[in-house]
């Protein structure tokens, strides 16, 4: 009964005060609030305290992922922290292994004016936590330090990527991620980034700008703060 009157309402609404309806309907009748085994392990996921990702942000990353499925290659995490977004990644990411980087100590040395997250931001976290949380999934790799010097810890074979997952936060990390994985990336790879469109984090969409500026790829920004970005198989023609 009462769902049928909202229904009414929703329509009325979307008539007459579309921009009202708007928020009605992402609230109500968007698939997320359906999804049950998401809810489950997005509600589990804050009962721990691990995740700093709004509802939307870690649905994206939930439905984005395994869309990689058939693409070659390993996944990778750029900014583990507490290990919200790693432990999600982990629930859907099939048999391909995930490879987790970050200091475990908190945020690196950050560029004068272009980023306004401080130097130590995020430190309350330890590296044993995060693997006790990890406990249980398989193909979990831990490359604890500092980024990209870190990248020297994966095995040989960990040559092409199909989804990388950046949360660095700042500029120069940033652009030493795409740096690193975009030439690793497979065709039909993804890279998704969080804070791309979020004002507090500026030296994410600078670095990502720069970044793609002689690239074929458009960065194609996600509600709510992130962008994607799908890797070609070729270069298409160039107009
Ligand atoms: C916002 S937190 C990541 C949050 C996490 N993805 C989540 O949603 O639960 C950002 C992390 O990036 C890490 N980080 C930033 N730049 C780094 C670098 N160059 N090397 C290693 N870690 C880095 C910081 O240590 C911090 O833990």
């Amino acid at each position: 009964m009462i769902d049928r009157w909202l229904s009414h309402l929703e329509l009325f609404l979307l008539r007459k005060a579309p921009h009202w309806s708007v928020s009605i309907r992402s609230r109500r009748n968007h698939v997320v609030r359906t999804d049950k085994e998401f809810l489950e392990l997005f509600d589990d996921l804050q009962r721990r305290k691990v995740i700093i990702q709004s509802m939307s942000e870690a649905f994206n990353l939930w439905q984005l992922c395994p869309k990689t499925a058939r693409v070659q290659g390993d996944i990778a995490e750029l900014g583990v922290y507490l290990g919200g977004t790693a432990r999600l990644l982990s629930q859907i990411k099939g048999d391909r292994r995930l490879f987790l980087f970050d200091t475990f100590g908190g945020m690196p040395e950050v560029k004068e004016g272009l980023d306004k997250v401080q130097a130590g931001t995020f430190a309350e976290t330890r590296l044993a936590d995060v693997q006790r949380l990890m406990s249980g999934e398989k193909n979990v790799h831990f490359c604890a330090g500092f980024f990209p010097q870190s990248t020297k810890q994966l095995p040989g074979d960990a040559q092409k990527f199909s989804f990388v997952h950046l949360d660095a936060d700042i500029y120069q990390s940033t652009l030493d991620g795409l740096t690193f994985f975009y030439p690793r990336l497979s065709p039909g790879g993804m890279i998704v980034a969080h804070d791309y469109r979020y004002l507090q984090c500026p030296g994410v969409k600078q670095a990502f700008t720069e970044f793609f500026a002689n690239k074929p790829e458009p960065v194609l920004e996600l509600w709510d703060t992130q962008c994607l970005v799908v890797k070609y198989s070729s270069t298409p023609d160039q107009r």
